[in-house]
């Protein structure tokens, strides 16, 4: 059976951007696959961490993807750290990744800004440590938003050095799995940027833990253009915020952006606005509730991922022994 892998860093909220452009997709697709979902800590670290946040945002992050509808029984939940093998793969697999691969990676440029001889380690190694995420496993399919893409690539890079070097056919090349409208759900106050956590402006994001005021405050706020809607997708050419809005609105509603325009043409975007609210609020309230009641049931969240990192590891210890066999590392 093919298999997915994907994973989210515990950094403060959730926002829409991470659900429709990774957790929706995953819920549609664990019926399918043998799943695999992670809470990257590991990753999370590339960036200064309050300890006690990083632990909450964890569990946070376990509750929010049991609330959107993944089942615990079904698809394996851990976080990373709990399985030491990511961090061993990572070492082998970064003894294969030349730098001038890492140089490329436009979210390190990014991230490292102007100050890239204070940025650290970790944060040039992170993609190397995502492919091991996903090589680990052997896995097939990797679902992420379109921010990843690139990352993906990187890891379809190095997997087939390795296999290359070693002269064995051993991990497979995975698939990036890039779905639907809203891989890329950009900022509600900026049309041209994309939704991120990092956005100094809470105005910029919807989090999955908002109630229907947050909601409704943020989508009525959002920017807007002075026309009204067009009656297809391509009348939102050269206007990022009617996109970028009909675009959630279709993902929302799982229908396709020429759908949407449709029963939008015409229409001022206080009218649209209202629509917007009302399905926002419907979709992501029950989400946020349940968010909030399964926070609260640490017992139950800590177990699954207990049971998680054994399912995990299990899978992970037979590979990475593998791995040590395949370069030449003694297992005593
Ligand atoms: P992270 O934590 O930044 O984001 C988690 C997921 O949410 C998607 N996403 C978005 N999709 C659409 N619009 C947006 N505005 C938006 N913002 C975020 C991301 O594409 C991602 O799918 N490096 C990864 C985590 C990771 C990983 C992995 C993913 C580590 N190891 C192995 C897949 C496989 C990251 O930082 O995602």
């Amino acid at each position: 059976m093919n298999r997915i892998f994907s994973g989210i860093q515990p950094t403060g909220n959730l926002h829409l951007g991470n659900y429709l452009g990774a957790i929706r997709n995953w819920v549609a697709m664990q019926r399918d696959y043998d799943c695999i979902f992670c809470i990257v800590d590991l990753h999370a670290l590339t960036q200064p961490q309050v300890p006690a946040e990083l632990l909450a945002s964890t569990r946070e992050v376990t509750a929010a993807y049991i609330a959107a509808g993944i089942d615990p029984e079904r698809c394996i939940i851990f976080n990373q750290s709990a399985v030491p093998g990511h961090a061993e793969l990572s070492w082998i697999l970064g003894c294969h990744a030349p730098l001038g691969w890492l140089n490329r990676m436009t979210q390190f440029k990014e991230k490292a800004g102007k100050q890239r001889d204070n940025a650290v380690l970790g944060l040039f190694a992170y993609p190397v440590l995502m492919a091991a995420d996903i090589l680990l496993y052997k896995a097939t399919h990797v679902p992420v938003g379109e921010d990843q893409k690139q990352h993906l690539e990187l890891a379809r890079d190095i997997a087939g050095a390795f296999n290359r070097h070693y002269g064995h056919d051993y991990f497979p090349l995975p698939e990036p799995q890039i779905l639907g409208v809203a891989a890329r759900v950009m900022s509600l106050r900026d049309g041209t940027r994309k939704m991120s956590k990092s956005d100094p402006s809470e105005q910029s994001r919807i989090n999955l833990t908002d109630d229907a005021d947050a909601i409704a405050t943020k989508i009525r706020r959002a920017k807007t253009d002075p026309h009204p809607l067009p009656d297809t997708p391509e009348g939102l050419a050269g206007r990022p915020e009617a996109e970028n809005l009909i675009g959630i609105y279709a993902a929302l509603a799982g229908m396709n952006e020429a759908d949407a325009c449709r029963r939008f043409q015409g229409a001022l975007f206080s009218d649209f606005k209202g629509a917007l609210v009302d399905l926002a609020v419907a979709v992501l309230g029950p989400i946020g509730a349940e968010m909030r009641r399964l926070t609260s049931e640490l017992g139950y969240i800590d177990a699954i991922l207990r049971r998680g990192a054994e399912r995990a590891g299990a899978i992970a210890g037979v590979h990475l022994d593998e791995v040590r066999g395949i370069v030449g590392l003694l297992r005593p």
